[in-house]
Parts: C-alpha cells; sequence; structure tokens
C-alpha cells in the first residue's frame, strides 16, 4: 500500500496545474446515411478539484461531448470535424495508441449511467476490478486484490472481501455502480467523467451515490465532470456549469452565478423544472416542445422555436457563445436582460 501512496503522490505532484480542456470541439454523427453536426464548437474547462455540471435535457448531446474526452464514440461513426481536447496541453487526438490506453482509466475515467452495460455478467466483480487494476499498475494478484478490496471498502462496502467474489447480477443497482466507482478510481485517475451516475437509481439510493462521488472527489482533490440532466443536483454538487442545449453550450459560470442570476431563458425554464421549486402536488412545470436532433437545428440560436423571448432577430444568424458576458458567466442569448428582468 506505501508503493501505491507514493505512485499516487508523485502523479499528483506532477498534474498540480492539472487542466482538461475541450477546445471549440464539434462532432458529427451519421443519421440515416447523412453525416450531420451533433456538437456545435463546445468550450469546456475542468480543473483538478473542481467539479464541472454539464447540464440539458436528452438529446442536447451532452453523453456525445462526455465520451469524445475518451475518444468513445468512434466506432458508432462520432466523428470529431472541428476542435481538440488537451489534457495538460497534450491533444488527445494526437495520442499513440499507447498513450491513449494508459490515459483512459489511468488519468481519466468514466462511470456511466447504466453499470450493468459497462460491467460483464459472466465475470466475478473481484476478477473485473483486479483487471483494470493490473492494466494500470505494476500488480501481482495478491497486492492488486488487497487494492480491490481497499477500493470497494473505500466506496462503502462492508463487507468487500466477499463482494469479491460475487458476480454483478448478485448486487443491488447501488451496489453495482459502488463498483463501478471503485473501478473508476482503480489506477488513481485524475479526472472522473460521471454520465448521469444516479439516474437509474431510487432516490434513497442517488442520495448515497452523490455523497460517495462528493467525497472522494474532495478526498482526491478530483476534476469531476458531472454530466445530468437535474438542475438540483448541480446545485448540490458543482463548482461551475455548463448548459447544453442542441448541441451548444448556451450558458455557462460559476454556480453560485447561474442561481443568482440564471441568463439565458434555456437555463430559467431547465432551473423552474426542478422538482424542488413546484408545489407539492402540482405537476412539474415542462417545457413546450422538444429539442431538435442533429441535422434539423434552427439557423439562428437553436431555443428560438421554444421560447417565450424570441424575437426575428433571434432567427436570423448564429449566436456567438459569449453574446452576454459577465466575468466568467456566459449567455448565448440576444435577450438577457429581458430574461433577467422578467
Ligand atoms: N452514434 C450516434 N449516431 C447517430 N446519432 C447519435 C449518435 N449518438 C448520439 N446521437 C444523437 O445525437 C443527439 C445527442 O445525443 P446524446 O449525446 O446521447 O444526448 P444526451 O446525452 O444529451 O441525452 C441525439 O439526437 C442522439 O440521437
Ligand atoms: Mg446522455
Amino acid at each position: 500500500m506505501t508503493y501505491i501512496k507514493v505512485v499516487a503522490t508523485v502523479a499528483r505532484l506532477r498534474h498540480t496545474s492539472a487542466m482538461l480542456e475541450i477546445r471549440d470541439l464539434s462532432l458529427s454523427v451519421t443519421i440515416q446515411g447523412n453525416s450531420v453536426e451533433a456538437v456545435s464548437s463546445v468550450s469546456l474547462q475542468l480543473e483538478s478539484g473542481r467539479v464541472l455540471g454539464l447540464v440539458g435535457e436528452s438529446g442536447c448531446g451532452k453523453s456525445l461531448t462526455a465520451q469524445s474526452i475518451l475518444r468513445l464514440g468512434e466506432h458508432q461513426g462520432v466523428r470529431k470535424s472541428h476542435g481538440d481536447i488537451l489534457l495538460d496541453r497534450d491533444s488527445l487526438f494526437e495520442m499513440s495508441d499507447e498513450t491513449l490506453r494508459r490515459m483512459r482509466g489511468g488519468r481519466i475515467a468514466m462511470v456511466f449511467q447504466e453499470p450493468m452495460t459497462a460491467l460483464n455478467p459472466v465475470f466475478s466483480i473481484g476478477s473485473q476490478i483486479i483487471e483494470v487494476i493490473r492494466l494500470h499498475l505494476d500488480m501481482d494478484l495478491k497486492q492488486a486484490s488487497a487494492r480491490a478490496v481497499a477500493l470497494l471498502t473505500d466506496v462503502g462496502m462492508e463487507d468487500a472481501q466477499q463482494v469479491l467474489a460475487q458476480y454483478p447480477d448478485a448486487l443491488s443497482g447501488g451496489m453495482r455502480q459502488r463498483v463501478l466507482i471503485a473501478m473508476a478510481m482503480a489506477a488513481d485517475p485524475d479526472y472522473i467523467i460521471a454520465d448521469e451516475p444516479t439516474t437509474a437509481l431510487d432516490v434513497s439510493v442517488q442520495k448515497r451515490i452523490i455523497a460517495l462521488l462528493l467525497n472522494l472527489q474532495r478526498k482526491r482533490n478530483l476534476g469531476l465532470l458531472l454530466v445530468t440532466h437535474d438542475f438540483g443536483l448541480v446545485a448540490e454538487m458543482c463548482d461551475d456549469v455548463a448548459v447544453m442545449y442542441a448541441g451548444q453550450i448556451v450558458e455557462s459560470g460559476p454556480v453560485s452565478e447561474i442561481f443568482d442570476q440564471p441568463a439565458h431563458p434555456y437555463t430559467r425554464a431547465l432551473m423552474g423544472c426542478r422538482p424542488e421549486v413546484s408545489e407539492a402536488g402540482h405537476a412539474l412545470p415542462v417545457i413546450g416542445g422538444q429539442v431538435p436532433q442533429p441535422g434539423q437545428w434552427p439557423q439562428g440560436c437553436h431555443f428560438a422555436d421554444r421560447c417565450p423571448l424570441a424575437q426575428d432577430d433571434c432567427k436570423k444568424a448564429p449566436l456567438a457563445a459569449n453574446v452576454w458576458q459577465q466575468n466568467q458567466h456566459i449567455a448565448r442569448c440576444l435577450h438577457v436582460n429581458t430574461a433577467i428582468k422578467g
């Protein structure tokens, strides 16, 4: 264990100013034989020790963006058409296959929404965690098993030794998600990308998993990218937030400022959809209409068709990401001042 601690400390010292940066990234997908843009000029910055929320309705491009960080999705026809992703200034698109392999899990790890798809039902929990550990750390079986037990204990499994021998089917959804988080921590990464990590779980289990993730994030000074459709979770967990709508970031900035003064009508609408703010017994407010699919985005503001404040000028030409700006807080909207007054 001392060895692990030393390796981890050295790694951390090396990456004191660690930063993961998505720079002006556009991704295209193939729909009915046509290549269409699905993520448009997205820029995000994640520093170690901070939690960044990426929030928006289903279909807005959050998962495509998150997965692009590990260059996943390329097998499903997702292609980078523009931009870059930098890990401490090194482009992920210029990495050798070997560096990429080490980076995945070693520097940046991912926790998915549905743990069952990420776990293999025919192998025991122990063999799957040990495999990840040995892929990244120079350990024999005995050392790796000890580390697996330590990791499972860290994620709140009391009978970690017993869990090693179990198969994914034998565990509840919450326990499986704990196993995935333990696997994500296996090689002591600097960043965790959690894509709707609690969406598939019961509310009480969700709360415990969120508490666990935040606890690990603080203890290990991780940079955490939390993908979610739930603004309540953003309030609880994040330092910064980027709001995504139809392939674009429409608003971003420090969470405190965005909660204090949401600038974009889409953000305001999403915040109105939080269960906490709607009266008990009343149906949740919903945003009328639907997120347009890639290939069907309007040419001006993507949200114009659903926006209560939209004017003719919104529909004319594409809008810059920072049409409105106050320090780090930016919004892609021509009518922020009307939105704030309203
Ligand atoms: N591999 C793919 N091929 C074609 N279309 C895709 C692919 N992946 C995602 N999409 C489409 O891109 C849009 C954004 O998807 P996604 O990133 O999964 O959204 P979110 O995670 O915000 O719900 C959706 O319309 C989805 O159908
Ligand atoms: Mg998604």
